[in-house]
């Protein structure tokens, strides 16, 4: 019984230690750009919904490099840019420039629009700058805990 607590209380250990370390990296890498229990700039998908699907599954679209919303958006004024859609009405659009760093949300009259297209010409950061097996783990292991409550830690074999 002793051992069995004393195994306990070692993993729940770990497990705060790894959500912390988790936290961290989500606020430097990823909140910019995804809210998650209504903090950070929902700019992509809130991820609330995917926190529920497996470690792996979660890994692989965050490495994805492959776009299923991102689209480029030629407006009749001339320029075009690489735009996550956001919030639209009856007579507005809106998109959040990916050029800029953080990303800046444009809103205009869906006049002003040329043309939009799906586009795989931006890539999602964390998959550009290849991230590690072992942060991904961490970070995972806080998207899953902040959403869910789930109390499992997450081994970077699980999002190779
Ligand atoms: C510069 C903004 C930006 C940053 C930084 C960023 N993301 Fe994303 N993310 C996006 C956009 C935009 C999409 C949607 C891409 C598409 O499919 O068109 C996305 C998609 C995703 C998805 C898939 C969601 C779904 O429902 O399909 C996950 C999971 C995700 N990001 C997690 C992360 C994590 C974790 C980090 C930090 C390590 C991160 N993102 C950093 C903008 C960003």
């Amino acid at each position: 019984m002793r051992i069995l607590v004393g195994v306990l209380i070692c993993s729940a250990g770990a497990l705060a230690q790894q959500v912390e370390r988790g936290d961290t990296l989500y606020q430097q890498q990823c909140a910019g750009c995804h809210a998650l229990k209504g903090k950070g700039t929902a700019v992509g998908p809130d991820l609330n919904g995917m926190a529920r699907l497996t470690s792996q599954a979660i890994a692989m679209a965050v490495r994805s490099t492959a776009t299923q919303y991102v689209q480029s958006v030629k407006l009749k004024a001339g320029d075009t840019i690489v735009g996550m859609p956001g919030p639209k009405d009856d007579k507005t659009v809106s998109f959040w420039d990916l050029g800029k760093k953080p990303p800046e949300l444009r809103k205009m009259d869906k006049g002003d629009v040329a043309a939009s297209t799906n586009t795989d010409a931006w890539k999602h950061p964390p998959a550009e700058a290849k991230i590690e097996a072992e942060q991904l783990a961490d970070i995972v292991a806080y998207i899953k805990y902040t959403a869910t409550g789930s109390k499992r830690a997450v081994s970077p074999d699980e999002v190779k």
